[in-house]
């Protein structure tokens, strides 16, 4: 007998979807999805935010009601971000008991806290007037060491409203031990810390911008997230500097442009992995969907395919939601 030409077929495995859904190597559910969330102090009605279609800046009520329907999905948790009436220099809002972020993750806990995993990013740069991560130099630096007092005051602030996982997103060095040191002394050493650890200054955080209304008044945030062109380990060095101040889970953050340093990031820890499927990754689909340049929902589910394929155990995404009714 001849041999057959070619003595491998890869393509067997392809041939029918039954085929194809059997052999799937990576899968989505729905409880790694994290939905980011915006509230906005003062509001009547949710706004609809123009770069980011489909998301919005919730009412207290609105809010809820949003994060009931992810509940209801399977959404796997949410992370709020608040957007205050009054900001100021120091960023009072940001550990005020009576603050917007405050007042709403108590909402949250108590709807659907029983359900989903209810986060908030710890930051500042929605709270001060500037727009910048931290408190200010006279020159005008953000001034790392001060600025950890003030993530330990809103950590703090945070968990005892309510939150069950703090995520310090500013970039600060020391920031996880400052957080843990403090919510430690607080009574709060069963609450997790999910560190953002390899955050980039990145173009792909423009619509967030808006969203959460802290555009930085004058320069960028170069001096403290990272190049996206930055030395080779740097990520790695984050992540390790943060598990050893005591990060439970760290997070890589944009996504998709940075798959290389997620796929590293897994292969070095042995704690969870979350990404950050950032608002100008969101708005570069949506924009291109809206123009019948691109099929929308296969664009969703292959950057999400993409994302957990890299390496992430947790994806946060504004369409967490959606993507999560799709998988069930
Ligand atoms: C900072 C923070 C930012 C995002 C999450 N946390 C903005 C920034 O660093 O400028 C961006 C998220 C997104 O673009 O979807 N508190």
């Amino acid at each position: 007998m001849t041999a057959q030409f070619p003595a491998a077929r890869p393509r067997r495995l392809r041939r029918t979807a039954p085929m194809r859904r059997m052999t799937a190597g990576t899968r989505l559910h729905p409880a790694e999805l994290v939905l980011p969330m915006f509230v906005k102090e003062g509001l009547a009605e949710p706004q609809p935010i123009g770069s980011m279609p489909g998301v919005f800046q919730h009412t207290r009520d609105s809010l809820r009601k949003a994060a009931h329907e992810a509940a209801e999905a399977g959404v796997g948790g949410l992370i709020l971000f608040g957007v205050p009436a009054v900001k100021d220099a120091r960023g009072s809002a940001a550990d005020d008991p009576a603050g917007i972020v405050q007042q709403a993750v108590a909402d949250l806990a108590a709807d659907v806290g029983d359900t989903m995993v209810v986060m908030t990013d710890t930051c500042l740069d929605e709270f001060t007037d500037h727009g910048h991560c931290g408190i200010l130099t006279p020159a005008g630096e953000v001034d790392n060491d001060a600025t950890l007092e003030r993530y330990a005051a809103a950590a703090v602030a945070q968990a005892r409203a309510g939150s069950q996982v703090i995520a310090p997103s500013g970039m600060m060095d020391g920031q996880v031990a400052a957080i843990r040191a403090a919510l430690d002394g607080e009574g709060f050493e069963q609450i997790p810390i999910l560190a953002y650890s390899a955050k980039y200054a990145s173009a792909f955080y423009g619509p967030f911008r808006d969203a959460a209304e802290c555009a930085p008044q004058f320069g960028d945030r170069s001096a403290y997230q990272q190049d996206p062109a930055g030395p080779i380990g740097e990520a790695l060095r984050e992540v390790r500097l943060d598990l050893a101040e005591g990060a439970d889970a760290v997070m890589v953050k944009p996504a998709l442009a940075y798959l290389d340093i997620l796929r590293q990031v897994r292969d070095l820890v042995d704690v969870p992995v979350a990404a950050y499927q950032v608002s100008g990754e969101y708005a570069m689909v949506e924009a291109a969907a809206a123009n019948g340049w691109i099929d929308r929902e296969r664009a969703i589910t292959e950057s999400l395919v993409a994302i957990r394929r890299a390496g992430a155990d947790l994806i946060l995404t504004y369409w967490a939601t959606e993507a999560a009714r799709r998988l069930t």
